[in-house]
């Protein structure tokens, strides 16, 4: 059964609709998705200015201008090693030299499906094997074999909700056509409602295109997903990584006190102010669990301020269940080892956590 939505101000519809009357100021009539045909981007830059206000744009796309490419002293991180100038090429002759550089592009392409079993003591009977299709981490324009692979594996299966937690784009800075052709390519093969938030490596300037995609972005904002009379509420946080955009207190509210609620962060490094806002589970990515990994799945770099035991997997903290998908696509250079990319199944289930 398909889920209907409900914003949280009250007004309803079917999803398309509600969807659309909130974000797409366009007349009725007009076709939401436009599927693989990317915007003009004077287009793209209107649509940007009607969904966050011209200022909000403007100052936006400055501080992304200033700080993009800096690799020392912003954000939660102070060093940031995908943006050393020198590192991609380090790290690709090191593999070459080492005569494992195609062993690791091959391991970057076999997306494997997780599957993980959400328990959780107030869900409401209706959603009672709700199940999310999570994908994080694409940076679709570098991961171009990895794309394919999760699209296939994406096509055959059931899943009530979609969700993307971040990092369209291989770069953190250039250009975002390639990466949104990429997502496009990848959208055809998802179905239903699909809920995302930005990361650490994505501009504000791709929110209409994705939008355009029928993938909706969550700027510190939520909805609220109704299945007959029962409601849980899905919110999603701006990157807290790099640009600190996150509000998690706008996010959250207008979430009425004792719904379930989940959060969309890119980074699960704001785990304790999300458990502390009451989220009963935090949906992430980031960390690429590692990416490039010591035998048994250690990582070297997690790239994230938090527990090593937050850099993979499910998790718990402070009554809220968490989870960190090592992403389906790679950053830097396109190589794995140790650590396979996932797509990974959240299953709602009815009870407490064990
Ligand atoms: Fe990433």
């Amino acid at each position: 059964m398909q889920p209907a939505y409900r914003l949280p101000d009250g007004r309803q519809g079917t999803t398309a609709s509600t969807t659309k009357a909130r974000l797409n100021p366009e007349p009725a009539g007009t076709d939401y998705v436009t599927t693989r045909r990317l915007l003009d981007p004077d287009e793209a830059l209107r649509r940007l200015e009607t969904r966050l206000g011209s200022l909000h744009a403007q100052l936006r796309l400055g501080i992304e201008r200033e700080h993009e490419a800096q690799a020392f002293g912003q954000g939660l991180s102070f060093l940031h090693l995908e943006n050393l100038p020198l590192m991609q090429a380090t790290i690709e002759i090191a593999l070459r030299v080492t005569g494992t550089y195609w062993r690791g592009r091959a391991n970057a392409r076999k997306v494997q499906v997780r599957r993980n079993i959400v328990r959780l003591p107030n869900l409401p009977s209706a959603f009672d094997g709700f199940t999310v299709l999570h994908l994080s981490d694409l940076h679709a324009d570098l991961s171009g074999p990895a794309m394919q692979r999760a699209a296939e594996l994406a096509h055959g299966l059931a899943y009530d909700l979609c969700v993307l937690t971040g990092d369209y784009r291989g770069r953190t800075h250039g250009d975002c056509r390639p990466c949104l052709e990429g997502v496009a390519r990848l959208r055809e093969a998802l179905r239903g409602d699909i809920y995302a938030v930005l990361g650490n490596h994505d501009s504000i300037a791709m929110v209409p295109d994705l939008e355009a995609l029928g993938i909706r972005i969550l700027l510190n904002e939520c909805v609220a997903i109704d299945r007959g009379s029962d409601l849980i509420y899905l919110a999603g946080v701006d990157d807290a990584h790099f640009y600190r955009a996150d509000n998690i207190e706008k996010a959250a509210a207008e979430i009425p006190r004792g719904y379930v609620s989940v959060l969309l962060s890119h980074t699960p490094e704001i785990y304790r102010q999300a458990a502390h806002a009451g989220f009963a589970l935090m949906l992430s990515g980031h960390t690429h669990g590692g990416q490039i990994c010591l035998p048994g799945g250690i990582p070297i770099l997690l790239e994230a301020d938090l527990p090593r035991a937050f850099g993979a997997g499910a998790w718990r903290h402070a009554g809220m269940a968490g989870y960190t998908s090592v992403g389906a696509g790679s950053s830097v250079v396109p190589v794995r080892f140790n650590n396979r990319p996932e797509i990974t199944l959240h299953q709602f289930v009815r009870g407490n956590p064990q």
